[in-house]
């Protein structure tokens, strides 16, 4: 087993890292209060390969591996975790899709648009009645005699919804057939039929901007269709299972940077007399931070290395969101307490990392929907 990083992959980080703490990072705290779109940062982060990393040169994207779009998504969430749910919605639910189930036309088309930062991309398999209960969506796509099909219903809570160019939307178009009736479409939010809704007010990531979209007679072509008619569930499946390595990424990114906050303050902070990491009870919070956040980053590169094998890794990508995401939750929550009332203030980023955190516990699958994912695959139950 070899734990060092190829020079490729410590390239990508290196500019990841760069950007992140150059251009990101400083302005974390504006986009976190305005809720303003970063739409400069991920123009900068597209020309940069970083908005299709695992995708192919032909393709406009960075061609590297899955242990690559780890270490940049890391860097990019330890500068904000905002502009790391835009990362990851386009290279991991936009592109990936396509490139795996997408006919060569539409790789030429969208794959390249969003991979150079030219559009973003989105994903649209929630509605407002079907978040983890996905296959009880209502949305339906009817196909015409001509081969096309129309679009009605609604999806909710749409990452980059209100900017999205192109979207790949899951609607049933066999209803009676359950999960094998669902049907992956590409989306021109620029064609008749589609409408945004108002931006959600968030707790955090609050410069990820979310809406939910709607589709009245939207028409869609037969060349429309990703993969097959009915393949759409497998579709939106598979492409979770590379998501959720990226979400593990971002709350490591997070959880890191709330470590590293942390650090730094137990040595200049002082009560009683001494800095309050000679305090026995932050040094076991300093060492369960610190297992924590190794846990979960040799899960999730564990989960790339398997994705990177070509192999089924649905189970290593939900352990590694889990972990991950848990870890995020606890880090963060220890971060806070251990600054004090400076870790509750807006004048330090600890309260963000905090609220950031939270979301990687709830999207692209819940922590209770991980948990049954691995116990089904642990089991053979279901
Ligand atoms: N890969 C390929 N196929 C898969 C699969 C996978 N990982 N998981 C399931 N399937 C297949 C099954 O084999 C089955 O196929 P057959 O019909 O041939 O038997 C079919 O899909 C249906 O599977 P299940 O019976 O297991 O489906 P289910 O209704 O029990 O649901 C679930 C399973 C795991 C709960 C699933 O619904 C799920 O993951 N829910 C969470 C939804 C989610 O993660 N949403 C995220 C939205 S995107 C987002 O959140 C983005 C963002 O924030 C930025
Ligand atoms: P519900 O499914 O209603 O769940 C409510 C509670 O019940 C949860 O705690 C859940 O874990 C629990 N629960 C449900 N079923 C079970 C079960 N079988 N066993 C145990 N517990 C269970 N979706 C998209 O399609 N595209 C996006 O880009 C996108 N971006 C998002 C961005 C944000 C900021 C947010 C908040 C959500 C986003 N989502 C997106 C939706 C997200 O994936 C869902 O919110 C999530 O999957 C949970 O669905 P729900 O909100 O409907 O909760």
């Amino acid at each position: 087993m070899d734990f060092s990083f190829t020079e490729e992959q410590l390239m990508l980080q290196d500019v990841a890292r760069r950007i992140a703490q150059e251009k990101i990072a400083p302005s974390a705290e504006h986009h976190d209060r305005t809720g303003e779109f970063p739409l400069e940062n991920i123009r900068l982060l597209g020309e940069n390969g970083l908005m299709g990393i695992e995708v192919p040169t032909e393709y406009g994207g960075a061609g590297m591996d899955p242990i690559s779009y780890v270490l940049a998504m890391v860097e990019v969430a330890a500068g904000d975790a905002a502009h790391s749910t835009i990362m990851s919605v386009n290279n991991s639910l936009f592109c990936s899709g396509i490139l795996n189930f997408g006919s060569e036309a539409q790789k030429q088309k969208y794959v390249r648009a969003i991979a150079e930062g030219e559009a973003i991309g989105a994903f649209a398999l929630t509605e407002p009645q079907s978040g983890s209960d996905a296959t009880a969506m209502r949305c339906r796509a009817v196909k015409q005699a001509d081969g096309t099909y129309v679009i009605n219903g609604k999806k909710s809570w749409i990452t980059s919804g209100p900017v999205a160019k192109y979207i790949v939307l899951f609607a049933m178009t066999a209803p009676e057939q359950g999960a094998r009736g669902i049907t992956a479409f590409m989306i021109d939010t620029d064609k008749a039929g589609f409408h945004r809704g108002k931006t959600e007010p968030k707790l955090g990531i609050r410069a990820s901007a979310t809406c939910e979209i709607e589709f009245q007679d939207y028409v869609a072509d037969a060349d429309d269709v990703v993969g097959k008619e009915g393949e759409g569930f497998k579709i939106a499946m598979g492409v979770l299972d590379a998501g959720r390595i990226g979400i593990a990424s971002q709350a490591i990114g997070i959880a890191r940077a709330a470590y590293e906050a942390t650090l730094e303050y137990v040595k200049e902070r002082k009560a009683f007399g001494a800095a309050i990491g000679t305090f026995q009870m932050t040094q076991a919070k300093i060492a369960d931070m610190k297992c924590k956040l190794d846990a979960a980053l040799l899960l999730t590169l564990r989960a790339a290395w398997v994705k990177g094998q070509g192999k089924r890794f649905s189970n290593e990508a939900a352990i590694a969101k889990l972990t991950a995401s848990e870890a995020a939750m606890w880090i963060t929550h220890q971060a806070v307490q251990i600054h004090g009332g400076m870790g509750y203030s807006k004048e330090m980023p600890l309260e963000r990392y905090f609220r950031d955190a939270k979301i990687t516990e709830i999207y692209e699958g819940t922590s209770e929907i991980q948990r049954l994912v691995i116990a089904r695959n642990e089991t053979g139950l279901r």
